[in-house]
């Protein structure tokens, strides 16, 4: 399950943040990481600890089902090996996006998410009305053999146009937090993910 230290499918979502503000990576995961991420998000569901998504954050926080309806848990390191080596992928893209870019992404933070059939997250912009610390929003999808008649799209708002990306397996997708309005649509069967963001210091404002 192990990467290779300097992954070299990471270097074209730093070039397509800089030309386009959003990347898509096919097949970015090693089947292996992404066989063993998928199980690890099922067990945890099986085990009870997802838990409905809320809206907003602190005080506002609140859970819509009408708004978002997976299901989801954070990733703390040390929960596993295959957890642990998608954190470690994802500080490389940290590493690679602060030099190419100069963004000053300080950490990530990351949950998995299981959206049951039929479930839907309508569209929104990943940054907090008080917290603008999110600056990119990372996407990793766990769903072996997806086939489009499944639904499930993550549906981009982008200065072109409207972009809809299938939840396939060992897939990535990257963006701009701030610019990207964007929404999932409902698929036809469970739709595994980890989602997560790079954020820049700061503070509420
Ligand atoms: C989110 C989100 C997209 C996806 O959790 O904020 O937009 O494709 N997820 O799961
Ligand atoms: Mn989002």
């Amino acid at each position: 399950m192990s990467l290779p230290s300097d992954h070299p499918v990471l270097t074209p979502i730093a070039n397509d943040l800089a030309s386009q503000g959003w990347s898509h990576q096919c097949l970015i995961l090693p089947a292996d990481l992404t066989g063993a991420l998928a199980d690890e998000c099922r067990a945890r569901g099986a085990a009870g600890a997802l838990a409905p998504a809320s809206i907003g954050r602190g005080d506002g926080q609140q859970v819509r089902e009408g708004v978002r309806g997976d299901r989801i848990q954070w990733l703390e390191p040390g929960q596993s090996a295959a957890s642990d080596a998608y954190l470690t992928l994802m500080d490389e893209l940290r590493q690679l996006l602060n030099r190419e870019l100069y963004l000053g992404l300080e950490d990530f933070e990351c949950h998995f998410a299981c959206y049951p059939p039929g479930a839907f997250y309508q569209k929104h912009l990943d940054r907090f009305r008080d917290d603008d610390r999110r600056a990119v929003s990372v996407v990793a999808y766990l769903n072996a053999d997806w086939q489009p008649e499944q639904g499930g799209e993550l549906r981009l708002y982008l200065a072109q146009g409207e972009r809809d990306v299938l939840p396939e397996g060992g897939s990535l997708v990257v963006f701009l937090s701030a610019d990207v309005p964007h929404e999932v649509l409902p698929a036809s069967r469970e739709r595994l993910s980890l989602t997560g963001w790079f954020r820049r210091r700061g503070g509420p404002l």
